[in-house]
């Protein structure tokens, strides 16, 4: 087979529980050759993250044969960003995709992205570079997520939502269509967003407004 058809061994950098998360989809989507797990914690060489994923120190990692892609599978937003970055050197980022979730054909995906179980990402969508959209979430049609957002469990983004760089949509929470959160902006877990969340604000409550308001 050519070397350019061979899959890729996958290294899933962050030893935790969103790096199981990782793992597991990496196992059943069958796209990768192997699954293995490193870290920067000492602590976790030589275990497994899941039966048969073996976590490596950075070293052993990089000395795995190749074709070889690394998925960074840290859960804080600007963490994935910057790790991502220095793990160039590891493979190119590798998109995740769980078998049970539903990728419209239409929708665009870049690279080092996370979409798990039971998701929706619909026509035309657009997910930039390392996004998460984690368990459960709908990011209809339209919506464009920028890079290293993290759409949490449960999430219902409407249409043409768009969610700007690095920022935290909260577990639950419900987006109404053509709305615009900014980068770095935070929604808390179960609002409901009923206006355009400024870049770096933490909004929270149903409807959902700056957080020193959402809990006077
Ligand atoms: C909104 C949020 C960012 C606030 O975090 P924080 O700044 O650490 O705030 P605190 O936990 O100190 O809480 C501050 C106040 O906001 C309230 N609050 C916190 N989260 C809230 C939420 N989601 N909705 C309504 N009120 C909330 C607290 O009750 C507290 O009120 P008080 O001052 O009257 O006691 C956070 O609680 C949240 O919802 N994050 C999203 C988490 C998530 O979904 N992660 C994805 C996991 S996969």
């Amino acid at each position: 087979m050519p070397a350019s058809f061979e899959k890729p061994v996958l290294i899933v950098f962050g030893a935790g529980g969103h790096g199981r998360v990782a793992a597991d989809a990496a196992l059943l989507s069958s796209a990768f050759a192997r699954v293995v797990a490193s870290d920067r914690n000492a602590a976790t060489w030589g275990g497994e993250l899941l039966p048969g994923v073996p976590v490596l120190s950075p070293d052993e990692a990089a000395a795995l044969p190749g074709p070889r892609a690394v998925h960074v599978a840290i859960g804080h937003n600007t963490i994935r960003r910057d790790e991502a970055a220095r793990l160039a050197s590891l493979g190119p980022l590798a998109t995740i995709v769980h078998p049970a979730a539903s990728v419209a054909a239409s929708a665009r995906v870049a690279p080092g992205c996370l979409i798990t179980a039971q998701c929706v990402v619909g026509p035309m969508a657009e997910l930039g570079e390392g996004v998460i959209v984690n368990h459960g979430a709908v990011v209809d049609h339209d919506c464009r997520i920028a890079a290293w957002a993290h759409v949490a469990p449960g999430v219902n983004l409407g249409g043409a939502v768009q969610v700007g760089e690095a920022a935290l949509v909260g577990a639950g929470s419900t987006v109404l269509r053509n709305l615009r959160i900014g980068a770095l902006a935070t929604l808390g877990a179960g609002a409901v967003l009923l206006q355009d969340l400024p870049d770096g604000a933490a909004w929270a409550g149903v409807p959902a407004r700056p957080l020193s308001q959402a809990t006077a």
